[in-house]
């Protein structure tokens, strides 16, 4: 199979989907691999490196994409690629679509099969390619949330660890997914007050053997609303797999958190589980909605794209190897997990939380693949 891997061109996003070592699988198995040149730079890996490994270096992405059987990105398209992809061919990156109209839209009418990181689902419902950026963007929220709370950063100058004879901050995180788990475990680290809000018993009670320090709660509204101005520092990690992220903190609750609080909410990129949330990115991260400090950027791992390339290839790779050495489509027929991840095949939507986001039409994805 021809494999074409794209540059990012999201704000500040320096990770890449494959390494040269994964190019180094590829080769050997006999596939053609085409890398954007300059696109493993800013996880440290040079154009020569991807050629030693076997892979031919391309300097235009149209190009890159026209030849390619399948294009490996991390972010979802921007609107500059939108027009890259066509039928028979299929995507393989994260896109998060229900909470992006535009990109919904212009990939139904590519034609293309988008298979999506992020709902690749495993029999117990863990979601494998989420997971490992889900663990560096919750460890993540707890120094960009520390950081916010600085005075000279416009908070409230409280320090979350706390010092001898003075209370640490408290760290209030809906979700106790990996996100949920990371941060708690970092915030317990710090010494932080730390509650985690969650609406699975079986989780909570998982949780409450694994970290006897931390104070879990019931998700329901009156807990959340008893919850939320008490922290100094507020982190969102709910999901709904595929689904647009639900509201779970009103504006009203916000208001009520003391000015110079900080929210992060990783949940963002299905649309925030926070009513004040908006997306931000990494060269204009923060605003201020009711005194309190916004932090909403899509792409957080991004930031620290040598430690997350490492983290997300290695997720990545079985399941792209997959579809290079049978074909994508026998790939996505043998494979439960991965024909989980298939969100669109030639115009249709063939995943349920996308089609119900919008009002539009399911396929079943074993229909939709003939
Ligand atoms: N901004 C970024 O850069 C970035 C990076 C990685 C992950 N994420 C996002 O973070 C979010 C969380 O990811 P995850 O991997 O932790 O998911 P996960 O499935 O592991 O965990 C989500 C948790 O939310 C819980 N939940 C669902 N509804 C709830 C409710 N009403 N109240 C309380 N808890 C509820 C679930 O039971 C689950 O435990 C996702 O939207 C993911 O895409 C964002």
């Amino acid at each position: 199979m021809i494999v074409g891997v794209l540059k990012e061109i999201k704000d500040n996003e320096n990770r890449v989907a494959i390494t040269p070592k994964g190019v180094q699988e590829f080769v050997s198995k006999g596939h053609e691999l085409l890398v954007q040149k300059d696109a493993g730079i800013g996880s440290g890996f040079s154009n020569e490196e991807y050629e030693d490994a076997g892979a031919k270096l391309i300097d235009a992405p149209k190009e890159l994409c026209e030849k390619a059987e399948m294009v490996m990105k991390i972010k979802e398209p921007i609107k500059d690629e939108h027009t890259y992809f066509r039928k028979d061919q299929v995507l393989f990156t994260y896109f998060h679509f229900a909470s992006m109209k535009e990109l919904t839209d212009n990939m139904i009418s590519s034609n293309a099969a988008c298979v999506a990181y992020e709902t690749v689902e495993l029999e117990d419902r863990s979601l494998p390619l989420l997971a490992p950026m889900s663990e560096v963007a919750g460890k993540m929220s707890i120094h960009i949330g520390a950081h916010y709370l600085a005075k000279f950063a416009g908070g409230k100058g409280i320090l979350l660890a706390g010092v001898t004879n003075v209370n640490s901050g408290t760290v209030v995180i809906i979700g106790g997914g990996v996100v949920g788990e990371a941060a708690a475990k970092v915030a317990l680290g710090m010494g932080a007050n730390t509650t985690v809000i969650e609406l699975r018993d079986e989780r909570i009670e998982e949780m409450k053997k694994l970290y006897p320090k931390l104070n879990l709660v019931k998700s329901t509204p009156e807990n959340i609303a008893n919850e939320v101005p008490k922290a100094d520092l507020l982190v969102g990690g709910v999901l709904v797999a595929g689904a647009e992220a639900p509201k779970l903190v009103s504006r009203e609750m916000v208001a009520k958190m003391a000015p110079g609080s900080v929210i992060v909410d990783v949940a963002i990129d299905q649309g925030g589980c926070i009513e004040t949330s908006r997306p931000t990115s990494h060269s204009d991260p923060v605003y201020v909605e009711e005194g309190v400090t916004h932090y909403c950027v899509t792409n957080m791992p991004g930031a620290f794209p040598r430690t997350s390339t490492f983290a997300i290839t290695g997720a990545t790779l079985p399941y792209a190897l997959e579809m290079a050495d049978k074909g994508w489509k026998n790939a996505l027929k043998e494979n439960p997990a991965l024909l989980k991840g298939l969100n669109m095949i030639d115009g249709k939507i063939t995943y349920k939380g996308v089609s119900d986001a919008f009002g539009m039409e399911y396929v079943e994805p074993e229909k939709a693949l003939g």
